[in-house]
């Protein structure tokens, strides 16, 4: 696991852009592994800028989400279907049949998440995992627990998260108590992974992943565990 540190939250995207760009340009079909979240948002922006400066194109771009509210609709502004058009894909020339994200409206939810994992096997792989990080350290929607699921699974959210979520949501009732999300072996399948944080409210988890030790009370430690891992952080995130 490597740490870039960096003097602030735009430094942060600007440094996770450049390596998501440099693929894009060398592979022109690359798989990304995106999240939703504050965190990935300066990144988002950096992507459409380089796409409007025309030094990257997203055409033959295929996409996986990390997770999604469930159950919600794709038209609720909080769903993660709703975000990533809004801060990605509607700004850049991805085909929207090329892109993937648990389906938050599926009638079974299980079923989705068989087949949402199946969808990612049978693609030739991500080859670039964007994360963010919970103050709790999970990662997508695994949260801390003494045992974590492998493959893309329905879960419950934990009052941690719920709080920490319902900044978007005009009250804390309205945050959905469940999502859909990769499980961490399908996001270790990924070839690179790239792990944003920001902020002093992110430094405890940083703080988890700088030690030797893994624990399932903190999900993102697994990631210890993959070869290629790029922490990218600001200084208060990692305690600077
Ligand atoms: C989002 C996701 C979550 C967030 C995490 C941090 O797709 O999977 O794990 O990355 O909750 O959220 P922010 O960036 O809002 O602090």
């Amino acid at each position: 696991m490597k740490f870039i540190v960096c003097e602030n939250y735009d430094e942060m995207s600007k440094e996770a852009a450049k390596i998501v760009a440099d693929l894009l340009k060398v592979k022109k079909d690359a798989i990304l592994g995106l999240a939703t979240g504050s965190t990935p948002i300066g990144l988002y922006k950096e992507l459409i800028s380089e796409y409007n400066a025309g030094n990257i194109s997203f055409k033959d771009v295929k996409t996986f989400n990390l997770d999604e509210y469930y159950p919600i609709n794709k038209d609720n502004d909080q769903s993660y279907y709703y975000f990533m058009n809004d801060n990605l894909f509607s700004h850049v020339d991805i085909d929207l049949n090329n892109t993937d994200i648990p389906n938050g409206e599926a009638a079974d939810a299980e079923k989705e998440c068989e087949d949402y994992e199946k969808r990612i096997a049978a693609s030739a792989g991500v080859d670039i995992q964007i994360l963010g990080i919970g103050q709790n350290g999970h990662i997508g929607f695994n949260e801390p627990d003494s045992e974590l699921y492998m493959a893309t699974h329905l879960t419950g959210l934990t009052e941690n998260t719920i709080e920490a979520n319902s900044r978007f949501f005009e009250s804390i009732d309205l945050v959905p108590k469940s999502a859909l999300t990769m499980g961490i072996g399908s996001i270790m399948k990924a070839k690179k992974i790239i792990l944003l944080a920001s902020g002093a409210n992110k430094n405890e988890a940083i703080e988890a992943l700088k030690n030797g030790m893994l624990t399932t009370n903190v999900p993102a430690t697994m990631l210890k565990l993959h070869d290629d891992v790029v922490v990218i952080c600001d200084k208060a995130a990692y305690g600077e």
